[in-house]
């Protein structure tokens, strides 16, 4: 368990347990980006191995942010091969997205999510009443990942975002609302993060072992892991991405895939939800390393999501050196001013 998470709701657990007559052990860590590592991993091992949990029966649950849920789930796989976990995700970004999926992972050589694997958990169990204890730039980093999904998948989503998204900040997806969109913001918690967990879930069930290398869930996450690694920890995980996705809906227009409208549509919604949408670490020299990197581990491939429309993307691989320096030269002009961009 997070620690943070623990010092907010062992007492509720303990008595969730209890009323159940279940035997556990909790093990409080400090499940940080800068902590994910295998170090944490043996860890876990060591407390597993010494509750001589029994593999057939007794899942091990990983209760905390994405962190938390990628370092237990590797630590679960390993344990004689294969050990059953839950995953309970307490952060929005974990909800919607870290807690969908098969991987788990730690950091390694400075390089983001270097070793995991692909273990799926026997089960998730979903709350957003976690959230109440999460900071607004937490909702926010989430909130970036729900836009991917609507960006590449969900226009529907996407006017929830653009509409709802200062709402569903304030309220911290607490807000049950009446009918569909009954009321001014009606569902849009329950709604909005049930859409973009279907279209994770559509994207990822087919293709849990990631063979398929053309995957519209990878939008946002070209050049992030570099920035990510490289201001770390000042900018969060959806905070990366969004600065990467912001960057790609230049290059999108650069290659007339995307109207002015749609462009402006798009940062204006990041804006709303608050995230940063230009960084002065990401350079071109940035964009063309994560490019190499890129081709280098894809078959030769950019395999480039771009958002066409709102909600709607493909995948290109004909991407020009000249586009991608045009379409920076653009966004650093445009928003690299705006001190709003700047976190
Ligand atoms: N496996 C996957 O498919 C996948 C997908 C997306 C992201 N990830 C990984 O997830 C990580 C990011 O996850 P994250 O954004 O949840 O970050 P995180 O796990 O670092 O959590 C953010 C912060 O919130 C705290 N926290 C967690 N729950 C809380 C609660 N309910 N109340 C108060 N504080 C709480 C944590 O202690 C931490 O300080 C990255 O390492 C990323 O690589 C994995
Ligand atoms: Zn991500």
């Amino acid at each position: 368990m997070d620690q943070v998470v623990y010092n907010l709701y062992a007492a509720k657990l303990r008595d969730y347990f209890e009323a159940r007559h279940v035997v556990y052990s909790i093990l409080p860590l400090p499940t940080t980006e800068e902590n994910k590592s295998m170090e944490l991993v043996m860890k876990i091992l060591d407390e597993v191995h010494k509750f001589s949990l029994d593999r057939r029966g007794e899942p091990i649950i990983a209760i905390g942010g994405g962190v938390c849920l990628d370092i237990v789930g590797l630590a679960a796989s390993l344990y004689r091969r294969r050990t059953p976990y839950i995953r309970v995700p307490t952060t929005l970004l974990s909800y919607v997205d870290a807690s969908v999926g098969a991987k788990t992972g730690v950091n390694f050589a400075s390089c983001k999510n270097k070793l995991g694997s692909y273990v799926p958990p026997v089960a998730t169990f979903l709350d957003r009443s976690f959230f109440q204890t999460i900071s607004r730039r937490q909702i926010s980093n989430g909130l970036a990942e729900m836009l991917k999904m609507a960006l590449m998948k969900h226009g529907e989503l996407f006017e929830l975002l653009e509409t709802h998204g200062p709402f569903l900040l304030d309220t911290k997806f607490q807000s049950e609302g009446s009918g569909k969109y009954g009321g001014k913001h009606g569902k849009a918690a329950v709604t909005s993060s049930r859409m973009a967990i279907k279209s994770m879930l559509e994207e990822l069930a087919p293709n849990l072992w990631e063979d398929e290398l053309n995957r519209l869930v990878d939008f946002g996450h070209l050049i992030s892991p570099e920035l990510e690694m490289e201001v770390l920890p000042t900018l969060l995980h959806g905070e990366a991405v969004n600065i990467d996705m912001s960057y790609m809906v230049y290059v999108s227009r650069e290659r007339g895939l995307l109207t002015e409208d749609d462009k402006l549509r798009i940062i204006g919604c990041m804006e709303g939800l608050e995230l940063p949408v230009w960084h002065p670490d990401f350079t071109m020299e940035m964009v063309n390393r994560s490019f190499q990197n890129r081709l280098k581990h894809s078959g030769g491939l950019a395999r480039m999501p771009l958002p066409i429309s709102l909600g709607r993307a493909d995948i290109f691989n004909d991407t020009t050196d000249e586009v991608l320096c045009k379409a920076f030269k653009k966004w650093c002009d445009e928003l690299g001013t705006s001190s709003k961009t700047l976190i």
